[in-house]
């Protein structure tokens, strides 16, 4: 065992210790990791994603030690607009379905507060593990809790506090390697009608996209619908509704309850259960070939690259930690990539972990005026397309994700 990692034999969710591997993208870096300098030294660790042959939950080999992760996160949500719209109407949506005045809501993960600051006359309180991140959303007025969410903790809010009519958990769910611990936490904080609300990635939208890139050490799980009515199941609770929502290259939201709570299942869930048994999700056979064609995909985005570099100047426009994956995956370095440019401030003037690619400030980007524009923020497509319309006119986007494409 490394200090930086454990090994995982069980499944996560059913307990079995019956993990096949069958994606390898190589030893990465953490994605977040970005360096203060090109000397650093980085740690590599291997980014292996396994499937469970009893219950089909796809999930990381390898659990990297969190406190390593995520105690000086640079990702603040609100600093990206799209992602501060869809939250408003979330908020506004979990208020008409489920609150009154003078309810509480908690929220697992809630970053800058980004969601919580939304919502009104209900009391809020957000469990936050990076403190850079929890002290922005305390001076904006988010109470907040500076913790990794725990059964412990859950047992702690309750009893200082009281239990929660709605427990939510937005890109968190994924990180969390004890899911069982988890759900003995919601157990212990959500009332007996409330409702535990959660937003991943869908692994339908990652297998058709082929979004290898969302692939990283942070993210444990990737959840299809499967894997969250076993989870529900097992710890007495039920998927009552769900639906797929388009941020982050395809997300899924899941309303959970506990099952005496719940009169009607939305057909929804049994839609997606079914979607997902049509695409063969059950099958070792169907995780095998998408690691193939996960292969083909490096091949096809490294010739074009390396074709491209031989024209004209290729910049990397945005950098998300999935960006990350892809230089480090496809061995794109400073060879063909000159700089990054991305509007977040903590990034900017750091240099991308394994790649060591610097980040720069959007105005070095107009400056510039690249060639080519590697779009490693794809999932923002259509609003960066937009706003960069001036350097559309002579520069192109590549686009690697999900069809790799010249625009
Ligand atoms: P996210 O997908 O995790 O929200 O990360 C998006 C990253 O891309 C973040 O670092 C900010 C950056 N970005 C830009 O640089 N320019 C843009 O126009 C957008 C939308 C994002
Ligand atoms: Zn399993």
């Amino acid at each position: 065992m490394s200090e930086h990692y454990e090994r995982r034999s069980k499944c996560r969710i059913c307990l079995d210790p019956v993990l096949e591997d069958f994606l390898d993208l190589g030893e990465i870096p953490p994605a977040n990791g970005f360096v203060s300098s090109p000397d650093q030294d980085e740690v590599y660790i291997p980014l292996v994603v396994s499937v469970c042959r009893n219950c089909s939950h796809v999930q990381l080999r390898n659990t990297v030690d969190r406190q390593f992760l995520f105690s000086d996160y640079p990702y603040f949500s609100s600093r990206s607009s799209p992602i501060e719209k869809h939250f408003e109407t979330y908020a506004d949506k979990i208020t008409d379905r489920y609150l009154d005045n003078g309810d509480f809501v908690v929220e697992i993960g809630s970053n800058d507060g980004v969601l919580l600051k939304n919502f009104e006359n209900v009391d809020i309180l957000g469990i936050e593990p990076a403190e850079n991140v929890a002290a922005v959303a305390e001076e904006r007025g988010v109470p907040t809790r500076t913790d990794f969410f725990s059964e412990k903790i859950a047992l702690d809010v309750a009893s200082e506090e009281r239990r929660a009519e709605v427990i939510m958990a937005n890109n968190v769910v994924g990180h969390v390697d004890d899911l069982q611990d988890l759900m003995r936490g919601i157990d212990a904080l959500l009332t007996d009608e409330g409702a535990f609300v959660v937003e991943v990635p869908y692994f339908v939208d990652l297998y058709n996209g082929g979004e290898f890139d969302t692939i990283y050490h942070e993210h444990i799980s990737y959840f299809s619908m499967r894997s969250f009515a076993k989870l529900a199941n097992s710890h007495g609770f039920t998927v009552a509704d769900a639906e797929r929502v388009q941020v982050h290259g395809g997300t899924i939201r899941v309303y959970m309850q506990r099952t005496e709570a719940v009169e009607e299942r939305s057909a929804l869930v049994e839609d997606l259960l079914t979607l997902e048994r049509a695409m063969d999700l059950d099958q070792l056979d169907t995780y095998h070939e998408f690691a193939d064609s996960v292969g083909r995909r490096r091949e096809q985005i490294r010739e074009l690259i390396q074709e491209l570099s031989s024209r004209g100047d290729i910049v990397g426009y945005g950098a998300p930690a999935k960006g990350n994956i892809l230089l480090n995956y496809c061995d794109l370095g400073t060879d063909v990539i000159d700089f990054i440019a991305d509007t977040t401030p903590a990034k900017q003037g750091s240099y991308a972990p394994g790649t060591n690619i610097p980040v720069r400030r959007p105005e070095e980007f107009e400056d510039a005026d690249p060639d080519y524009a590697l779009l490693l923020a794809w999932n923002y497509r259509d609003a960066i397309l937009e706003k960069e319309r001036e350097f559309r006119k002579d520069g192109r986007f590549v686009i690697p994700i999900p069809h790799l494409d010249v625009v």
